[in-house]
């Protein structure tokens, strides 16, 4: 089913969440942790049910119907793919577990084959920990070979925002590659990379974390001038166990199998079967390609404008709210808004909010520094204006009991 549109361009979320199961079946709760996970329209659970249901076979592995007809939606799933993240081929895209093992597998493909004595590699250390961890271990294991690779760190404003300046302060002539995140996990700050692109020589590569972004917001990977990037499946609608990892065309050669075996590694494999060893998780890209198809049937667009909307919503009411300190300021509007209340522990504002079946995160981000302890409400394409303002209502009378 196609949503119906409210008013020109606005969609309707009664409309949109009617498709989602999950919802329908629970109408009291206010889901607001899509940041950590979306929830799933019926044409995902219906993909997966099918994928388990019908003919199952290894994809890529058999010469009969049933294994070329899954590998062939597969590769369609690809071609969605790499249209909706704006690649410039089809190989640009490879499918992997999610956004942790696809930065894992920038670092291992990439980093452990090519960086030498004394390279570096810029990151915002108050990423998430999917972003920075594979850069430390990566950096202790070549340690161990003699390898010195520094990664040097770049702050952000009190605001969340990246500056150039900062950037700058950062890269130098060792520099191969800028790691940070489009949207922020938590301040739900977004980055300006076409704009950081350009501050860098053309030989340092960009790598993007878009978990926060792709799904939420129109995402051009080209456009941006990501040299790498990656997508977390199960944030934009798809079943867990998938992600993308898309590699520039001018990335390919210096890649190499970073889990070599079942059907990766060989001298000569192409792109993308170099980087997806072992057998792919059908269900869950056919799962990944119900969910494009569910975001383009909302549009992109459309998703980005109610979520903007909603997220000043939630801003602007907290913002009065006294005793709430807002973690995301008038930048956030990427469906993220996170802030603290002094005097309350943030664990016990997820369990006030989760009796009345508000659901939200409520610290244990994964990331360094204060962020880590803020909660966060994350709205998504089915979220109700009257959610957000029933949340707001509520840490209004918590903040007041403080
Ligand atoms: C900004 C960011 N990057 C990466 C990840 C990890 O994604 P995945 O669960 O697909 O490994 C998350 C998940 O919380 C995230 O928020």
């Amino acid at each position: 089913m196609i949503p119906t549109m409210a008013a020109a361009g606005a969609l309707c979320p009664a409309d949109v969440r009617a498709q989602f199961p999950a919802l329908a079946a629970e109408p009291r709760v206010a889901y607001l942790d899509s940041a950590s996970t979306t929830q799933k329209p019926r044409g995902v659970v219906d993909a997966v049910a099918r994928a388990l249901s019908e003919r199952t076979a290894s994809p890529r592995r058999g010469e009969y119907p049933w294994a070329t007809r899954l590998s062939a939606e597969i590769e369609r799933v690809r071609s969605a793919v790499a249209r909706f993240l704006g690649a410039e081929r089809d190989d640009a895209v490879v499918f992997t577990a999610g956004a942790t093992a696809a930065m894992n597998a920038v670092a291992h493909g990439w980093g452990l084959a090519g960086l030498a004595d004394g390279d570096e590699i810029v990151y915002c250390p108050d990423d998430h920990t999917s972003t920075v961890a594979p850069w430390l271990a990566l950096r202790d294991t070549l340690s161990r070979f003699g390898v010195a690779v520094r990664l040097v760190p770049v702050r952000r404003t009190e605001s969340g925002a990246l500056t150039a300046g900062a950037l700058a302060a950062a890269v130098t002539g060792r520099t191969r590659m800028v790691v940070l995140s489009h949207v922020h996990g938590v301040s739900g700050v977004r980055a300006e990379p076409a704009e950081l692109r350009r501050l860098l020589d053309p030989s340092v590569l960009l790598c993007l974390d878009c978990a926060q972004s792709a799904g939420h917001l129109p995402v051009d990977l080209a456009r941006l001038g990501a040299d790498f990037a990656v997508v977390s499946g199960h944030k934009m609608f798809a079943a867990p166990g998938v992600g993308v990892l898309y590699c520039a065309p001018r990335t390919h050669a210096a890649l190499r199998a970073h889990a070599p075996g079942g059907g990766a590694g060989a001298l000569g494999d192409r792109m993308p079967a170099r980087l997806e060893g072992g057998t792919l998780d059908a269900p869950a890209i056919l799962s990944l390609g119900a969910a494009v198809d569910f975001l383009d049937s909302v549009g992109i667009d459309a998703v980005e404008r109610h979520t903007r909307d909603l997220t000043r919503r939630a801003v602007a009411r907290l913002a009065s709210v006294p005793g709430v300190r807002l973690r995301s300021g008038e930048h956030a509007a990427s469906g993220i808004v996170s802030f603290h209340v002094p005097g309350i522990r943030s664990a016990d504002i997820g369990f006030a909010l989760s009796a009345e079946q508000v659901y939200v995160r409520a610290g244990g981000h994964c990331l360094a520094g204060p962020d880590a302890e803020a909660v966060r409400l994350s709205v998504h394409v089915y979220t109700t204006p009257a959610e957000v303002d029933r949340a707001c209502d509520l840490l209004t009378h918590i903040a007041e009991s403080a």
